[in-house]
């Protein structure tokens, strides 16, 4: 329609007034900042990285001197309003790092606050061209790795410093909850995926979750394992691509993954919490309608959490009679 037409047009006009920002404005903490992050210069151009300057004016007056209407400004996303200020910007003192959808158009922001402060990132709301749930960032430039898989990431940083150490096929899920949405738009492009998310409680639930919506939508993601470092940015920084292509070789399957997490919650020197533990993954294990891949997970099961097979395989019928 018009009005998307136009929020196209007015974010590709932030981005570049952005990207001059980092580079021409007279504040430079915005380069300092990025270039603190190991970020070369043609990561930045790769992936469109600008700067909101502190002043507050400059992004609505370049904008209005394009003719742009107040209401299509609004609908943009890019602005908070008030009765004293008129319109000014959203984005304020950030770095900013523009959304792009598979087309390559930009339909939103986030901006990181440079240093310490709250919001970290702030991100453009959802507007009439940016659903939040139903994009994923990097995924214009990740499509089109060879690879048939996707490295699915939490964050902006995770995907810009895979992609400048040589993992092509990186993408984020922008922060949000994973979606089936996503899922779908996943397995539009590549067959695989395997979650890198980050290596901390927050980032270890959010991946259970994610494997599930997954499973879900038919596929089998695998999970990688960064320790000791916190996420992908801080893994490739501290070992390299090499070892993370290791990493990538050894990825879990999903559903041991699920079963390493549900381990922790359980003392298994003492024989009822162990029962207890046995039943809660026959229940998972009744979950696999196929008969040949239930009994290959329960093989696998048995063999790696040291559980009797024909125990394992009993028990798991039993309770699959039962529902
Ligand atoms: P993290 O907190 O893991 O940040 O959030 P990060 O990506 O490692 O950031 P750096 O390395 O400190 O710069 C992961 C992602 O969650 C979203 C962002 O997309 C971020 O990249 N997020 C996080 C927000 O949207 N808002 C926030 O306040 C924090
Ligand atoms: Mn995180
Ligand atoms: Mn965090
Ligand atoms: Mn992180
Ligand atoms: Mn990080």
């Amino acid at each position: 329609s018009n009005l998307r037409d136009k929020l196209f047009e007015i974010n590709k006009e932030a981005a570049g007034y952005f990207y001059v920002a980092l580079r021409k404005g007279n504040d430079s903490s915005g380069m300092e900042y990025l270039s603190k992050r190991n970020l070369s210069e043609d990561t930045l151009k790769k992936f469109g990285l600008g700067f909101a300057p502190k002043n507050s004016k400059e992004l609505y007056n370049y904008l209005k001197s394009k003719s742009y209407s107040d209401e299509d400004l609004s609908k943009s996303g890019l602005f908070n309003h008030s009765e004293t200020n008129g319109f000014y910007n959203k984005f304020w003192n950030r770095v900013i790092f523009p959304i792009m959808n598979v087309n390559n158009k930009v339909i939103g922001f986030g901006g990181r606050v440079m240093g310490q402060g709250e919001p970290k990132y702030l991100n453009s709301p959802e507007t009439e061209i940016f659903d939040k749930s139903r994009n994923l960032y990097g995924l214009n430039i990740a499509r089109t790795s060879r690879k048939n898989y996707f490295i699915l990431c939490e964050g902006y940083m995770d995907v810009i410093s895979l992609h400048q150490a040589g993992v092509d096929n990186a993408l984020a899920s922008l922060g949000t909850a994973f979606t089936s949405g996503q899922a779908e738009l996943i397995k539009r492009y590549k067959k695989d995926v395997l979650i890198s998310y980050d290596n901390d409680n927050a980032g270890i639930k959010a991946t259970i979750r994610a494997i599930s919506i997954l499973r879900n939508a038919g596929l089998s993601p695998k999970v990688i394992n960064l320790a000791p470092y916190k996420d992908p940015d801080e893994f490739i920084k501290g070992l390299g691509l090499e070892e993370f292509e290791n990493r990538i070789q050894n990825a879990r399957n999903g559903f041991l993954f699920e079963i390493d997490q549900l381990k922790k919650e359980y003392n298994l020197e003492d024989p009822a919490e162990k029962t207890l533990f046995y039943n809660e993954i026959a229940k998972k294990l009744v979950g696999f309608s196929e008969e040949l891949e239930r009994n290959n997970y329960i093989e696998a099961v048995a063999r790696e959490f040291m559980i009797e097979y024909e125990s394992l395989r009993n028990l798991v019928n039993r309770l699959g009679l039962s529902y």
